[in-house]
Protein backbone atom coordinates (compact mmCIF):
# COMPACT_ATOMS: atom_id res chain seq x y z
CA UNK A 1 0.00 0.00 0.00
CA UNK A 2 1.50 3.70 -0.85
CA UNK A 3 2.47 6.09 1.73
CA UNK A 4 0.61 8.58 1.17
CA UNK A 5 2.15 12.17 2.03
CA UNK A 6 -0.19 15.39 3.28
CA UNK A 7 1.30 18.51 2.45
CA UNK A 8 -0.30 21.61 4.44
CA UNK A 9 -0.18 24.96 2.43
CA UNK A 10 -0.72 28.49 3.71
CA UNK A 11 -3.46 29.99 1.41
CA UNK A 12 -2.09 32.64 -0.50
CA UNK A 13 0.86 34.59 -2.15
CA UNK A 14 3.27 32.34 -0.17
CA UNK A 15 1.23 28.75 -0.68
CA UNK A 16 1.05 29.54 -4.51
CA UNK A 17 4.91 29.91 -4.75
CA UNK A 18 5.83 26.78 -2.64
CA UNK A 19 3.41 24.97 -4.42
CA UNK A 20 5.12 25.74 -7.90
CA UNK A 21 8.40 24.79 -5.99
CA UNK A 22 6.91 21.07 -5.22
CA UNK A 23 5.43 21.19 -9.16
CA UNK A 24 9.19 21.71 -10.52
CA UNK A 25 10.17 19.02 -8.07
CA UNK A 26 7.13 16.90 -10.10
CA UNK A 27 5.20 16.99 -7.08
CA UNK A 28 2.45 18.11 -8.82
CA UNK A 29 -1.21 17.84 -8.47
CA UNK A 30 -3.41 19.28 -11.55
CA UNK A 31 -6.64 19.67 -9.19
CA UNK A 32 -5.02 22.42 -7.17
CA UNK A 33 -4.47 24.22 -10.41
CA UNK A 34 -8.29 24.81 -10.95
CA UNK A 35 -9.33 25.06 -7.14
CA UNK A 36 -12.32 27.11 -6.52
CA UNK A 37 -13.37 26.52 -3.11
CA UNK A 38 -12.18 23.40 -2.41
CA UNK A 39 -9.42 22.91 0.33
CA UNK A 40 -8.21 19.61 -0.31
CA UNK A 41 -6.28 17.85 -3.38
CA UNK A 42 -4.98 14.78 -4.46
CA UNK A 43 -2.91 13.02 -6.88
CA UNK A 44 -2.82 9.62 -6.50
CA UNK A 45 -0.73 8.29 -9.26
CA UNK A 46 1.96 10.37 -6.75
CA UNK A 47 0.65 9.53 -3.62
CA UNK A 48 0.38 13.09 -2.68
CA UNK A 49 -2.51 15.10 -0.88
CA UNK A 50 -2.13 19.16 0.01
CA UNK A 51 -4.38 20.97 1.96
CA UNK A 52 -5.03 24.61 1.74
CA UNK A 53 -5.21 25.52 5.46
CA UNK A 54 -4.59 29.35 7.31
CA UNK A 55 -1.30 30.16 7.07
CA UNK A 56 -0.51 31.06 10.82
CA UNK A 57 -2.59 27.32 11.45
CA UNK A 58 -0.13 25.05 9.11
CA UNK A 59 2.33 24.33 11.97
CA UNK A 60 -0.41 22.96 14.08
CA UNK A 61 -1.93 20.69 11.70
CA UNK A 62 1.92 18.89 10.99
CA UNK A 63 2.81 19.26 14.71
CA UNK A 64 -0.54 17.01 15.02
CA UNK A 65 0.43 14.66 12.12
CA UNK A 66 -2.60 15.70 10.19
CA UNK A 67 -0.20 16.77 7.34
CA UNK A 68 3.73 15.51 7.14
CA UNK A 69 4.83 18.32 5.68
CA UNK A 70 3.97 22.11 5.94
CA UNK A 71 5.28 25.48 4.24
CA UNK A 72 4.93 28.02 6.86
CA UNK A 73 6.65 31.07 7.87
CA UNK A 74 9.86 31.43 10.30
CA UNK A 75 7.43 34.01 12.55
CA UNK A 76 4.82 31.60 13.12
CA UNK A 77 7.51 29.00 14.19
CA UNK A 78 9.32 31.58 17.02
CA UNK A 79 5.40 32.69 17.58
CA UNK A 80 4.23 28.99 18.89
CA UNK A 81 7.43 27.10 18.90
CA UNK A 82 5.78 23.76 17.45
CA UNK A 83 7.16 20.79 18.37
CA UNK A 84 8.11 19.89 14.26
CA UNK A 85 11.01 19.57 12.39
CA UNK A 86 12.53 22.67 10.47
CA UNK A 87 13.80 20.74 7.58
CA UNK A 88 14.68 23.98 5.24
CA UNK A 89 14.96 27.65 4.55
CA UNK A 90 13.15 27.73 1.15
CA UNK A 91 14.57 31.87 0.98
CA UNK A 92 11.17 32.89 -0.36
CA UNK A 93 8.59 35.04 1.33
CA UNK A 94 11.04 37.20 3.08
CA UNK A 95 10.70 39.70 5.33
CA UNK A 96 11.51 40.74 8.70
CA UNK A 97 10.14 41.12 12.25
CA UNK A 98 10.32 44.61 13.55
CA UNK A 99 9.91 47.40 16.40
CA UNK A 100 8.09 50.47 14.40
CA UNK A 101 6.12 53.38 15.30
CA UNK A 102 5.69 57.28 14.40
CA UNK A 103 7.77 58.92 12.91
CA UNK A 104 8.28 61.61 15.91
CA UNK A 105 8.29 58.86 18.19
CA UNK A 106 10.54 59.01 21.86
CA UNK A 107 11.02 55.95 23.67
CA UNK A 108 8.68 57.13 26.66
CA UNK A 109 12.00 55.93 29.36
CA UNK A 110 10.90 55.20 32.43
CA UNK A 111 7.40 54.45 31.69
CA UNK A 112 5.52 51.57 30.63
CA UNK A 113 6.23 50.80 26.61
CA UNK A 114 2.41 50.19 24.92
CA UNK A 115 3.68 47.80 21.63
CA UNK A 116 0.03 46.72 19.94
CA UNK A 117 1.25 43.32 18.07
CA UNK A 118 0.15 39.97 16.51
CA UNK A 119 3.19 38.14 18.29
CA UNK A 120 2.81 38.47 21.41
CA UNK A 121 5.49 35.66 22.84
CA UNK A 122 8.55 37.41 19.78
CA UNK A 123 7.44 40.82 21.72
CA UNK A 124 7.92 39.48 25.29
CA UNK A 125 11.01 37.78 24.46
CA UNK A 126 12.60 40.48 22.38
CA UNK A 127 11.82 43.02 24.94
CA UNK A 128 12.91 40.97 28.33
CA UNK A 129 16.04 40.50 26.54
CA UNK A 130 16.29 43.97 26.85
CA UNK A 131 15.12 44.55 30.15
CA UNK A 132 12.41 46.72 29.00
CA UNK A 133 8.98 47.09 30.91
CA UNK A 134 6.21 46.21 28.10
CA UNK A 135 2.56 46.50 28.37
CA UNK A 136 1.15 44.31 25.14
CA UNK A 137 -1.99 45.21 23.08
CA UNK A 138 -2.64 41.77 21.52
CA UNK A 139 -4.59 42.40 18.00
CA UNK A 140 -5.14 40.85 15.09
CA UNK A 141 -4.62 42.40 12.05
CA UNK A 142 -4.15 46.11 10.98
CA UNK A 143 -1.85 46.68 13.58
CA UNK A 144 -0.32 49.88 11.84
CA UNK A 145 -3.48 51.67 13.36
CA UNK A 146 -2.74 51.47 16.97
CA UNK A 147 0.03 53.84 16.84
CA UNK A 148 -1.56 56.34 14.70
CA UNK A 149 -4.77 55.98 17.32
CA UNK A 150 -2.78 56.19 20.36
CA UNK A 151 -3.65 52.66 21.46
CA UNK A 152 0.36 51.87 21.33
CA UNK A 153 3.88 53.48 21.54
CA UNK A 154 5.05 51.49 18.92
CA UNK A 155 3.87 48.06 17.02
CA UNK A 156 5.96 44.77 16.59
CA UNK A 157 5.13 43.28 13.35
CA UNK A 158 6.73 42.10 9.63
CA UNK A 159 7.81 44.43 7.84
CA UNK A 160 8.13 42.99 3.90
CA UNK A 161 8.02 45.89 1.22
CA UNK A 162 7.66 48.77 3.69
CA UNK A 163 4.43 50.31 2.01
CA UNK A 164 1.81 50.03 4.94
CA UNK A 165 4.49 51.42 7.23
CA UNK A 166 5.23 54.20 4.65
CA UNK A 167 1.60 54.84 3.65
CA UNK A 168 0.77 55.45 7.02
CA UNK A 169 3.54 57.82 7.85
CA UNK A 170 5.02 54.91 10.21
CA UNK A 171 9.11 54.24 10.61
CA UNK A 172 10.73 50.85 11.36
CA UNK A 173 12.89 51.71 14.57
CA UNK A 174 14.51 48.27 15.01
CA UNK A 175 14.70 45.32 13.38
CA UNK A 176 14.16 42.00 15.65
CA UNK A 177 14.81 39.23 13.25
CA UNK A 178 14.72 38.21 9.40
CA UNK A 179 12.07 35.61 8.44
CA UNK A 180 11.62 33.70 5.50
CA UNK A 181 9.53 30.31 4.70
CA UNK A 182 10.80 27.26 5.75
CA UNK A 183 9.72 23.51 5.11
CA UNK A 184 8.47 21.51 8.68
CA UNK A 185 7.97 18.00 9.00
CA UNK A 186 5.81 16.16 11.73
CA UNK A 187 8.03 14.08 14.34
CA UNK A 188 6.64 10.76 13.73
CA UNK A 189 5.92 11.31 10.28
CA UNK A 190 10.11 12.13 9.65
CA UNK A 191 10.50 8.57 11.18
CA UNK A 192 7.81 6.47 9.19
CA UNK A 193 7.73 7.95 6.17
CA UNK A 194 11.83 9.41 6.17
CA UNK A 195 12.75 8.74 2.18
CA UNK A 196 9.88 10.12 0.72
CA UNK A 197 10.49 13.28 2.94
CA UNK A 198 13.81 13.27 2.46
CA UNK A 199 13.42 13.25 -1.33
CA UNK A 200 11.01 16.34 -1.26
CA UNK A 201 13.70 18.17 1.01
CA UNK A 202 16.49 17.25 -1.26
CA UNK A 203 14.34 18.36 -4.45
CA UNK A 204 13.10 21.53 -2.79
CA UNK A 205 16.82 21.81 -1.44
CA UNK A 206 18.35 22.02 -5.18
CA UNK A 207 15.99 24.51 -6.12
CA UNK A 208 16.61 26.86 -3.46
CA UNK A 209 20.14 26.10 -4.52
CA UNK A 210 20.14 26.52 -8.01
CA UNK A 211 17.79 29.83 -7.47
CA UNK A 212 20.22 31.52 -4.94
CA UNK A 213 23.90 30.12 -4.95
C1 LIG B 1 1.17 42.14 7.02
C2 LIG B 1 1.81 42.92 8.16
C3 LIG B 1 1.81 44.32 7.65
C4 LIG B 1 1.99 44.14 6.15
C5 LIG B 1 3.44 44.40 5.79
O1 LIG B 1 -0.19 42.28 7.13
O2 LIG B 1 1.07 42.73 9.35
O3 LIG B 1 0.58 44.96 7.92
O4 LIG B 1 1.67 42.77 5.83
O5 LIG B 1 3.66 44.32 4.42
P1 LIG B 1 4.37 45.49 3.60
O6 LIG B 1 5.62 45.87 4.34
O7 LIG B 1 4.68 44.85 2.26
O8 LIG B 1 3.40 46.61 3.47
P2 LIG B 1 -1.22 41.34 6.40
O9 LIG B 1 -1.24 41.66 4.94
O10 LIG B 1 -0.90 39.93 6.74
O11 LIG B 1 -2.61 41.78 6.99
P3 LIG B 1 -3.10 42.10 8.47
O12 LIG B 1 -3.00 43.59 8.65
O13 LIG B 1 -4.50 41.63 8.49
O14 LIG B 1 -2.24 41.37 9.45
Amino acid sequence: MKNWIHIALPKGRLGEKAYAMLKNSSYDCPALEDPGRKLIFENPEKGIRYFWVKPSDVAIYVERGAADLGIVGKDILLEYQPDVYELLDLRMGKCRMAVAGKKDFRDPVGQTLKVATKFPNITRSYYSGKCRDIDIIHLNGSIELAPILGLSHVIVDIVETGTTLRENDLMVYEDIVPISARLIANIASYQFKDTQINTIRERLQGQVESKYD
